[in-house]
């Protein structure tokens, strides 16, 4: 039994397309019959063009959206078939970080209160020393100086903001973090210190990770296996070496080449 497993996993939405004489509509299979799974502390890098419906498969994993079928199986416990006031408790257990940091901050908070929040939302009765103590050392595990626990979002630059998205989603101790394009929002410079955070989590708290990305290049960087999405479906999948250097379907060929080269690189 693997730790996170979807099973058949499909996620359709009606779209109304008709008049209001001519009512029609059409089925979008935003994710279609994904089956995936993965290994406690394992990081699987998800990648396909805008559309494909990564964002849809994610949230659908998170139970944000229903699916339309099949399963999403946590450490031998289906969550699809869990009610609302389960689903909620459970929900602690997986966080998301999303690429624009900044409009996921809530602007009116002090670093200090956000995670604070998150924080109280798996320990209500922390005392306020014990509470105190454990955002110090979240703030030192992202890489943040504490002293700044008093200031806002819009006095961070851009990575310093995707660190205190990451502090957030750690603060509530999740098993399982989905990073939808963390880095594609950030200057290049600053994407590697942000992935190699991410790295460092994993293996310091042995999350378990999915990584999604349009950037074939930055998911062979941060991930063990590769899944390529392509319409709703699973079109390849495997180590993530061998994806990389031996990709066996077209549509990830086609990624790889669109990987734009330095010319001191290029080869
Ligand atoms: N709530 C919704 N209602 C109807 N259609 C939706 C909904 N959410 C997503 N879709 C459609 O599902 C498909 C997949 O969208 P999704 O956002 O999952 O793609 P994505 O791979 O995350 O794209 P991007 O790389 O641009 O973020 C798209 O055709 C989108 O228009
Ligand atoms: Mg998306």
């Amino acid at each position: 039994m693997s730790y996170l497993e979807l099973r058949h996993l499909k996620t359709h939405f009606t779209k109304n397309t008709g008049s209001v004489f001519a009512p029609q509509s059409e089925i979008i299979r935003a994710v279609d019959d994904v089956s995936l799974n993965l290994e406690k502390g394992e990081i699987l890098g998800l990648v396909g063009e805008s559309g494909c419906g990564k964002s849809t498969l994610s949230r659908t994993v998170m139970q944000l959206i229903p699916a339309t079928s099949g399963e999403v199986v946590l450490n031998g416990e289906s969550l699809t078939r869990l009610g609302p006031h389960e689903v909620r408790q459970r929900r602690l257990d997986f966080q998301m970080i999303f690429q624009d940091p900044y409009a996921s901050l809530n602007p009116r908070m002090t670093i200090f209160s956000t995670l604070e929040e998150a924080m109280r939302q798996r320990h209500p009765r922390l005392d306020k020393d014990a509470l105190y103590h454990k955002i110090i050392v979240l703030m030192e595990t992202v890489g943040l100086d504490p002293a700044v626990m008093k200031k806002y979002p819009h006095e961070f630059s851009g990575g310093q903001r995707q660190r205190i998205a990451i502090a957030r989603a750690l603060a509530p101790e999740p098993k399982l973090i989905i990073a939808d394009e963390p880095v594609s929002a950030l200057d290049v410079s600053i994407q590697s210190q942000i992935l190699n955070l991410l790295r460092k989590l994993r293996d310091e708290f042995q999350l378990t990770m999915i990584f999604i990305s349009h950037d074939l290049g930055v998911v062979r960087y941060m991930a063990d296996h590769i899944a390529v999405m392509y319409q709703g479906k699973i079109v390849e999948y495997g180590d993530a070496e061998k994806v990389f250097h031996h990709p066996q379907h077209e549509y990830t060929q086609r990624l790889l080449h669109s990987i734009p080269k330095l010319p001191s690189t290029a080869r």
